[in-house]
């Protein structure tokens, strides 16, 4: 028994019906569809549509789908079309003809807006957790990893000695940034569609602020149109998580590239490596690659969902259907991609001979630089003066360090003796003391800061 048959004649073709059914994929909706029609019942109620009686055999045959939902019990039939029909099919089942007093006043518009805005708001919960504990994982190895050197890359060429801890904090940072976008998101999404019917509101005496708060949601929406059209907390939904697909990306990069012989910088752990079929001395980082790839294929899913809404016409349009199985892939994707990253990180060795191995002494030639605008020089001739002792250290093939100071002189005579001391790494680190430079004072402070930032949040 269809939920709309009584004006049509004939079935629905049954290619069509396939291309109409959403149950291969809101079936998901489940819970939250028992949990929302519980509420609606008592709002009901409380709009004399239901009896107090009525009422209670209702909420007691939801109750009962719901525990068959949660043990996987629930059967859903061939003719289900999507969740909803198939909960209120069961519920008619098991209460008989007073089921259909269920939907009074409800359509599946403000009914599908309200379930997939209570899921969404869950997975951000689950998701938020997942991605606390990589920013631990971050958290601790930045402690762990105090006191190491290696050098910093811009176009990954070397550039500037910074402390391993200053970059693990600085992954941290776009890590913090994301579980803030989710907040924000979640905040987005706590905002009621339900009592606006199929779109422009409902005729009976429904209380939609009893309702936001019987199901957590923070505000009531404002207009009925919009309300069962609106979809922007499943767009943000999306950009956040690409974004935080987008930054797992960059630090699994990084960790490939740490992990090659070249750089040998760190090792993964066997359980978060791969071998070869063929060669098999390989040792393959594929849960990184596959988080790089990811990222991709997450934020293909924003870009499609934005498609699908572009241009919709007012209120809801079947479109519509289409926003789900991005978000659930995407949560799903990422619910993965989150406890690998965090056992990568806290399960990795690291190798600070083969860091302070690849520290080269030309990366102090910005040190030099700065010793001569010490010394009064203004800074572009003190970088192009810097850049000729690079020259001329090349050219004899020796170390920067290693250039005698008549060498030095030679290109200025304000060079002096003390000139040897710009070539020492841990120096060099140091004076780099300004609030988020790689100095070991403001580390030590950026991680303490990190800590109290991740509990309060
Ligand atoms: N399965 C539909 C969806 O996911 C539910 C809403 C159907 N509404 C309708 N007017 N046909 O969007």
């Amino acid at each position: 028994m269809k939920l709309w048959g009584g004006r049509f004649s004939s079935e629905l073709d049954s290619q069509a019906a396939q291309l109409n059914n959403s149950l291969p994929f809101d079936y998901r909706l489940g819970e939250v569809d028992v949990i929302g029609s519980i509420a609606w019942a008592k709002a009901i109620q409380k709009a004399n549509i239901l009896t107090g009686a009525e009422s209670e055999v209702i909420i007691s045959c939801l109750e009962r789908i719901l525990a068959e939902f949660r043990s996987g019990e629930f059967d859903f039939s061939p003719s289900d079309e999507d969740i909803h029909t198939a909960v209120e099919r069961r519920l008619t089942e098991l209460a008989g003809p007073v089921g259909g007093k269920l939907h009074t006043g409800r359509s599946r518009n403000d009914q599908v807006a309200t379930d997939f805005r209570m899921w969404v708001m869950q997975a951000i919960d689950s998701l938020v957790g997942q991605l606390v504990g990589v920013l631990q994982a971050l958290g601790k190895r930045a402690e762990e990893d105090m006191g190491v050197l290696l050098p910093g890359y811009t176009h990954t060429q070397r550039a500037q000695p910074i402390y391993l801890s200053h970059f693990w904090m600085g992954h941290a940072e776009a890590l913090l940034r994301d579980r803030e976008r989710f907040q924000t998101c979640k905040v987005h999404t706590g905002v009621l569609p339900l009592g606006s019917g199929a779109l422009a509101g409902t005729s009976f005496e429904i209380d939609r602020e009893f309702l936001a708060v019987e199901l957590g949601f923070a505000q009531v929406s404002r207009n009925s149109l919009d309300a069962v059209a609106d979809r922007d907390f499943a767009v943000e939904f999306l950009f956040a998580a690409s974004l935080l697909a987008l930054h797992l990306s960059r630090l699994a990069d990084a960790l490939i590239l740490y992990s090659t012989a070249e750089f040998g910088f760190i090792e993964m752990a066997d359980a978060y490596s791969t071998g070869s079929s063929l060669m098999p001395q390989k040792k393959n980082a594929d849960p990184m690659e596959l988080t790089r790839a990811k990222a991709g294929t997450i934020l293909g899913r924003l870009t499609g969902l934005l498609a699908v809404l572009k241009g919709l016409p007012s209120a809801y349009d079947k479109d519509l259907q289409e926003d789900k199985q991005p978000v659930f892939d995407v949560a799903d994707t990422l619910l993965v991609l989150l406890p690998v990253m965090a056992g990568v990180l806290s399960t990795l060795s690291i190798r600070p001979q083969k860091m302070r191995a690849a520290l080269d002494p030309a990366m102090l030639a910005t040190d030099l630089a700065d010793y001569l605008v010490h010394k009064g020089i203004p800074f572009r001739e003190a970088h192009h003066l810097s850049g000729r002792a690079v020259r001329r250290s090349a050219e004899l093939g020796v170390g920067l360090n290693e250039l005698p100071v008549a060498e030095f002189q030679a290109i200025h005579p304000v060079f002096e003796n003390d000139v040897q001391e710009v070539f020492d790494f841990e120096r060099s680190a140091a004076m780099h003391g300004v609030i988020g430079g790689t100095s070991p004072t403001q580390v030590k402070k950026q991680i303490s800061e990190f800590w109290k930032r991740l509990a309060s949040g």
